[in-house]
């Protein structure tokens, strides 16, 4: 797997005050990264150094291998993005505000145009002004005006921000299928933990620009597992029982008659029924887990980002 964007190190300090601290992190080819932080964790600040659009105070930018200093117009040529709202000619069409951009720019040509008006589905509304475009059918502009130099990187920050459910549910499934069918890698903040977390497969934690986590969508879920949590006569004869008559070894034994069954969530009453049957008292039994929100709220001291 290719690293597309990798950063060590990387400080942005204004005055006394450290926006962005020591942040190491890695964003692999084809990976839908997830920058979760609250407001004001840096996200924005961390974007803007990667797009070369300020300088970091310290430390290095790697983007497809080569470092960002020096080879800054290179590596933008590989990169789209929308750092800021991105504004459009209001009076002019989609098509035209996408032309002019492309001119402004030079670079792609008019078929590019078409292309990315399809990519995002606006390619039946490309003949209406901007000024009637709702909202979501502007963030989907925005990405078209991203796409049309052929990125193998997109970086949005906050590209869901104002949006309806709805319209965010629009974003999102754009932003898969544009990574599965053409292969984009996405860097994507948020300040939503629902919004990250039914979009990334990695997810970077940011919290007062810190990295506190980078992590896989898959390990971050076995973390959150829900289980049976037991409190028993007799947890090691409970633990055997288990395994002999409900073929699991998905369990933990805590102590003191404690048991947290991972399997067979759906059948509290089964459990509670075979453990009976074999002489082991159930004294008590519940759901209990992290949710995603719990292991979030514990990593930053309890503060939510939502
Ligand atoms: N040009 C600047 N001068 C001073 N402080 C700044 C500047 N830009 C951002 N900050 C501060 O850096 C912190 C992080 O901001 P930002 O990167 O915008 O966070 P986020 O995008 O995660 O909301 C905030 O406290 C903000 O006030
Ligand atoms: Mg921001």
């Amino acid at each position: 797997m290719k690293t597309i964007l990798q950063t060590s190190r990387l400080t942005k300090s204004y005055g006394a005050k450290t926006v962005v601290s020591d942040l190491n992190m890695t964003v692999q080819q084809g990976d839908i990264y997830g920058f979760l932080g609250q407001n004001g964790a840096g996200k924005t600040t961390t974007l803007r150094m990667i797009m070369g659009l300020i300088r970091p105070s310290a430390g290095e930018i790697e983007l497809f291998g080569t470092p960002l200093h020096g080879n800054k117009n290179k590596a933008m040529e590989r990169i789209g993005a929308i750092i800021e709202y991105p504004g459009f000619y209001l009076n002019l069409n989609a098509a035209d505000n996408l032309d002019i951009h492309r001119r402004m720019m030079g670079m792609g040509n008019r078929e590019s145009i078409e292309e990315a008006l399809e990519a995002v589905g606006l390619l039946e509304a490309k003949h209406q002004k901007v000024k009637q475009y709702s909202l979501g059918m502007k963030q989907r502009l925005g990405i078209a005006r991203a796409l049309l130099h052929h990125p193998e990187l997109l970086i949005l920050d906050e590209p869901t921000n104002g949006l309806d459910p709805g319209g965010m549910k629009e974003m999102r499934q754009l932003f898969l299928e544009l990574a599965r069918k053409r292969g984009i890698t996405f860097l994507i903040s948020s300040h939503l933990l629902s919004e990250i977390e039914q979009l990334a497969n990695k997810i970077g934690i940011l919290h007062r620009g810190c990295l506190l986590e980078e992590i896989d969508y898959e390990t971050l879920q076995k973390k959150t597992r829900n289980y049976l949590d037991l409190n028993v006569t007799d947890e090691k004869k409970a633990a055997f029982i288990l395994e002999q008559k409900l073929g699991t070894t998905d369990y933990v034994i805590a102590g003191s008659g404690g048991l947290r069954l991972y399997d067979h969530l759906d059948r509290p009453d089964l459990v509670s029924m075979l453990l009976a049957q074999n002489g082991v008292g159930v004294r008590e039994m519940r759901l209990a887990g992290d949710s995603l929100e719990d292991y979030f709220l514990k990593l930053t001291g309890g503060e939510s980002s939502a």
